[in-house]
């Protein structure tokens, strides 16, 4: 299950958009994602699929998830970089014996490179950059090392050989930059890709807002262009 919420269905098949350009959710729909989980469980009970996961699930829906699932969820893939480490809900996985997978693992691709700071992204960060430098690696293979080493799966997607080699060359990495990278996160707050939780007229993800919203704001006003699916 991509997302424990629903999307309002628009013209075309496309997402229906509220006026300030932001993705509807389906209130209604967003509270079925256990009648859903029900007729996943169902394709295993028919031998249609051996496995089923979830995406995108917080701990307090997993935790209502799994307090009325018949069939646990072999993996939650979720937003998980330096900048968002979830440490609660890993090891909430972890106990419950459900595998994680670090989607946007690199902080995800530059949406709108207007604003380019140093720490804009993960793997601008000068502090993981340093850090990269002296163990030798470079700022990707750090930040992915950090995950697999955690026991998490990534996903990182490029569209370069030289980033795809580089990113399947992975070492170990000592336990005092884990603790520097896993605590990273701790001085400015936890935060998503920068533009997740704007595109949606509410709180997806239930965690506040990012330092981002002038993104959108500059979007409304003109002076960047909207995004690419409208
Ligand atoms: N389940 C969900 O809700 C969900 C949501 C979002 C994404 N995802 C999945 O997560 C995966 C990754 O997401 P993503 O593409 O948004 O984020 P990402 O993998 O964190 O970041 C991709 C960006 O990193 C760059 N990059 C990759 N390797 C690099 C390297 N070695 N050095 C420097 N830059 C590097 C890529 O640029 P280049 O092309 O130039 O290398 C691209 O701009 C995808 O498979 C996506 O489908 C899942």
């Amino acid at each position: 299950m991509h997302s424990p919420y629903a999307l309002c269905k628009g013209s075309k098949g496309k997402p229906r958009l509220s006026y300030d350009w932001k993705l509807m959710l389906d209130q209604g729909r967003s509270r079925a994602y256990l009648d859903t989980w029900r007729a996943m469980e169902r394709l295993v009970d028919t031998g249609k699929t051996k496995h089923i996961g979830v995406a995108n699930f917080n701990a307090r829906k997993l935790r209502c998830l799994l307090e009325r699932a018949r069939i646990k969820p072999a993996v939650n893939e979720i937003e998980l970089h330096p900048y968002l480490p979830q440490t609660e809900l890993l090891e909430m996985c972890r106990e419950a014996g459900i595998h994680v997978i670090a989607h946007q693992p690199l902080g995800g691709p530059i949406v709108y490179p207007v604003f380019p700071t140093d720490d804009d992204r993960p793997l601008e960060n000068p502090e993981i950059e340093k850090l990269a430098n002296r163990n030798r690696r470079t700022s990707a293979q750090l930040i992915l090392a950090w995950l697999t080493e955690q026991g998490v799966t990534v996903v990182p997607r490029t569209t370069r050989v030289i980033h795809l080699y580089e990113n399947s060359q992975l070492k170990r990495v000592p336990s005092a930059a884990m603790a520097a990278m896993s605590s990273l996160s701790r001085s400015k707050g936890a935060r998503r890709v920068p533009w997740i939780d704007e595109y949606f007229e509410s709180q997806v993800f239930g965690d506040g807002k990012d330092p981002w919203t002038t993104r959108i704001e500059m979007m409304l006003e003109g002076r960047m262009p909207p995004p690419e699916y409208l």
